[in-house]
């Protein structure tokens, strides 16, 4: 009786000592104590915690990977190793979370420059001054992930394919797959657009957190501790995703002034060449074909 009670409290200490498991949905967190908790650091000895039956809000992996990127740390874990943190231009600020993990209204990124962001932390005013005005937390309620997947072999069948991502996005990130609402997809540009939108004033879903989820896997590695990949299956062919674009949708639009004159011109230089490009393939083939036109002709005149 004596050494089963013994053995009891040894196990017990072994177990306190060690990691008392794995927290599936941080790679980056760690778990002990009794009863076991799961956090991460966000500063010097400062502790996030984090419940890892569920995704990890936006706002505290923001944080992580901000105190990651200042320690040196890899924010990449498994991968070749890291040439310089944050390449991604994810957008990434050092964020102010709520207790639940949402965004304050009103972020700064530790300087005297502040903005207000969507429930997503995204910017969706100008900067402004440390006296600018957020009123409120303001939701996005669609995103738009704008994704393209490498070549595959066979031919992709569109409706398989709404089916398939889907079921990845309500397996992967346990979410609502009729919240899925349109995909379209273009097989030649391997194009395939995903809208997600809840309803207005649905404040239980989080978009951002599973976009932001899915953008680490497509555009880095997954923040998921088991490190598979996000590959839907449509008739057995794997469709290994190449990068990701996230739009989003706030309930009310944004109020920054639009500054689309780079890109509107970097578009229109591109259509611009894309045009001359063509019209100098097409005179060539057209001469081409002209040539052996009258080669042709040519030798059937000397048959004749
Ligand atoms: C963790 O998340 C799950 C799933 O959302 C929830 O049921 C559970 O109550 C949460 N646990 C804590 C401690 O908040
Ligand atoms: C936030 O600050 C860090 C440096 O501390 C900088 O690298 C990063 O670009 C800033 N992000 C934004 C969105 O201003």
């Amino acid at each position: 009786m004596n050494i089963l009670i013994f053995v009891v409290l040894a196990a017990f200490a072994v177990g306190t000592a060690q990691s008392c498991g794995t927290c599936q949905t941080m790679k980056w967190a760690t778990c002990d104590g009794t009863p076991c908790n799961c956090f991460v650091l966000v500063g010097t000895g400062e502790k996030q915690n984090l419940n890892c039956s569920t995704l990890i809000p936006k706002c505290f992996l923001m944080k992580a990977e901000m105190y990651r990127a200042r320690k040196g740390l890899s924010t990449r874990s498994g991968g070749k190793p890291v040439e310089s943190a944050f390449v991604d231009n994810d957008g990434i600020y050092d964020p102010d979370c709520e207790n639940d993990g949402t965004f304050r209204a009103k972020q700064c990124n530790n300087t005297e420059e502040c903005w207000c962001v969507n429930s997503a932390g995204v910017r969706r005013t100008d900067k402004g001054d440390k006296n600018i005005e957020c009123a409120k937390l303001v939701e996005t309620y669609w995103v738009r992930l704008q994704l393209t997947h490498k070549p595959v072999d066979a031919k992709i069948d569109a409706a398989k394919l709404k089916t398939a991502i889907g079921s990845a996005i309500k397996s992967r990130y346990n979410f609502k797959q009729d919240l899925v609402k349109e995909i379209q997809y273009d097989s030649d540009a391997r194009l395939i657009i995903v809208d997600v939108k809840k309803e207005m004033g649905d404040r239980k879903t989080n978009l951002a957190q599973m976009a932001y989820y899915m953008e680490k896997d497509v555009k880095v590695l997954p923040l998921f501790n088991d490190q598979k990949k996000f590959e839907p299956m449509v008739d057995s062919q794997k469709l290994e995703m190449e990068n990701i674009l996230v739009y989003y949708v706030d309930e009310e639009p944004p109020t920054f002034t639009m500054k689309n004159l780079p890109g509107g011109i970097v578009a229109v230089i591109v259509v611009v060449v894309v045009v001359v490009v063509v019209g100098l393939l097409l005179l060539f083939f057209w001469k081409k074909r002209q040539l052996k036109y009258s080669k042709a002709q040519q030798r059937e005149m000397d048959n004749m």
